[in-house]
């Protein structure tokens, strides 16, 4: 989903349409022989500060802008009418850049692809087996029975571990453990027991093994995975067998699952998209390990970020317990149902999402060539989609720095829906979105009926770049019981 540093060579002539052999190319920073702007983003700050780096070549060079990391070479946008026209564009099959260590893996192992990296109709017949069930919002609402089981097992762990200030070390561990279980349990109807005091061991083996995973391929997609493979160097023997390992878990639980249930598969996920459609095991097997994959730091982050958020916007808070106050019961249980009276709920989400997104980037591989604004851009071009640059565009977010929800309530000016895209645009954009939103704003409505979300310190917290979007420190924040 993020931006790799460097990746395979792609010159290629981009040329303004008025002139297509044309003098007036489009604007970026200067590209150095080799290196094209890698020094510079290392300059002013590294990759983990790439994101404020793009957003001042954004207000340099405006909406659309070339640069070059490395042999690495795209077209960044960060406006909405230009995303608008993208979309308006869209090709039949969108492509991203491609992930060549997950590949790598699949062909070496003679596994299949999942929706992260399968391209063309084959990715097109997958995505459409999945969205039915999780693209459906009548679908999506039955799983808020299964995602308040585990909230409640996860405010047992918030209780324990916070100490008598509130603080709670390492949250986005705590949030990270949530997360994996709700999608754990959606999708393979299965308790992994990770907010359980004591943690069984395959379970941690699961989770270490997604974490080697995440951590060897960003190597890979710097240097080409060929030469790791040829080499056998440990970055891909690390890969190859933290994906053993995690394909082995997925499989173990996929058979269980579909062993016990092969007679009676409504209202079970995995048999219910097993046996209604014509998935091959070999397919449920990747299809399966990628959403996890894809569902579950994401999240967690952009929970973080909330928490955060309303820690230092104590008037917000204030407002969104009254509204939780107003729907429920003391203690009640919230159901996706209660959700939908809670539109202050659902802004307060949106704009921590704005001020702070979780991914930052998403890109497109265009298969044919296109007319973006002034520009016609070739075949193979690879285009950036800066949803930073985007959400904090001060033409479509007056006070953009400012945590402000009551922007997004229908009252307010109508906000263009591509100046603000955390869960991507399209026909590709996020799967798990729906799934996403309602576990999040659950998980808000039980912390916050709960819990006073208080600020410990009011310094700056820096936004690092690590694929995701991460705080610079721990959050400086304390749950303080109501
Ligand atoms: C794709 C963000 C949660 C599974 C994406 C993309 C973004 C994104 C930006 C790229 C979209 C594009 O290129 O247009 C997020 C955020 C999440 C989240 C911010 C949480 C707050 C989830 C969950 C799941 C999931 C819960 C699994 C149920 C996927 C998959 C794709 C994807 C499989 C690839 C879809 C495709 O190419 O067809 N996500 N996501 N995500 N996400 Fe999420």
């Amino acid at each position: 989903i993020g931006r790799p540093a460097a990746s395979c060579a792609l010159e290629k002539d981009i040329s303004p349409v008025e002139a297509p052999c044309g003098h007036t190319s489009m604007p970026g920073p200067t590209r150095w022989p080799v290196v094209g702007n890698l020094l510079e983003i290392i300059r002013k700050g590294g990759l983990k500060r790439q994101h404020e780096t793009l957003l001042h070549y954004h207000k340099k060079f405006g909406k659309i802008f070339k640069m070059k990391l490395g042999s690495f070479e795209s077209v960044n946008i960060g406006d909405p009418r230009l995303l608008e026209a993208l979309f308006r564009k869209e090709s039949k099959y969108p492509q991203r850049l491609e992930i060549k260590p997950w590949k790598a893996y699949r062909d070496y192992r003679d596994e299949a692809y999942g929706l992260l990296i399968l391209e063309g109709k084959e990715w097109q017949r997958v995505r459409s087996v999945f969205q039915k069930k999780l693209m459906k919002p009548t679908e999506v609402v039955k799983l808020d029975g299964k995602i308040n089981g585990v909230l409640k097992d996860f405010m047992g762990k918030i209780e324990e571990v916070r100490d008598e200030t509130g603080r709670i070390d390492d949250l986005y561990h705590e949030l990270n453990k949530w997360s994996f279980e709700t999608i754990c349990l959606v999708l393979y109807d299965k308790r992994f027991g990770l907010l359980e005091r004591h943690v069984v061991e395959e379970s941690l083996n699961f989770i270490k093994a997604i974490k080697t995973m995440m951590s060897t391929f960003g190597k890979m997609m710097v240097t080409p995975v060929e030469l790791h493979k040829c080499f056998n160097t440990k970055t891909w023997k690390d890969h190859t067998e933290a994906w053993d390992n995690i394909f082995k878990t997925a499989k173990h639980y996929i058979d269980k699952r579909l062993s016990r249930h092969s007679s009676c598969p409504a209202n079970d996920f995995l048999s219910e998209i097993y046996y209604d459609n014509e998935l091959s095991r070999k397919e449920l097997y990747a299809a399966i390990t990628e959403l996890q994959i894809g569902g579950v730091e994401t999240t967690a982050n952009s929970l973080l970020w909330a928490i955060f958020n309303l820690s230092r916007n104590p008037k917000a808070q204030d407002k969104l317990l009254q509204e939780i106050q107003n729907t429920l019961t003391e203690n009640q249980i919230p159901t996706a149902e209660d959700i939908k009276k809670m539109p202050f709920l659902k802004a307060c989400l949106k704009e921590s999402m704005r001020i702070t997104p979780s991914v930052p980037f998403t890109s497109r591989t265009l298969d044919e060539e296109i007319v973006l604004g002034d520009y016609l851009l070739p075949k193979g071009t690879i285009l950036m989609i800066n949803n930073h640059a985007l959400s904090c565009n001060e033409e479509s977010f007056h006070d953009g720095d400012q945590f402000k929800p009551e922007r997004w309530l229908r009252e307010s000016r109508a906000i263009n829906p591509f100046a603000h895209v955390p869960f991507g645009v399209g026909k590709r954009m996020c799967i798990g979105w729906r799934l996403a939103e309602l576990q999040l704003q659950l998980a808000l409505c039980w912390l916050i009926q709960k819990y006073r979300v208080v600020a410990t310190d009011e310094d700056d917290v820096e936004i690092l770049h690590s694929g995701i979007m991460i705080p610079g420190r721990e959050l400086p924040v304390a749950l303080l019981r109501r």
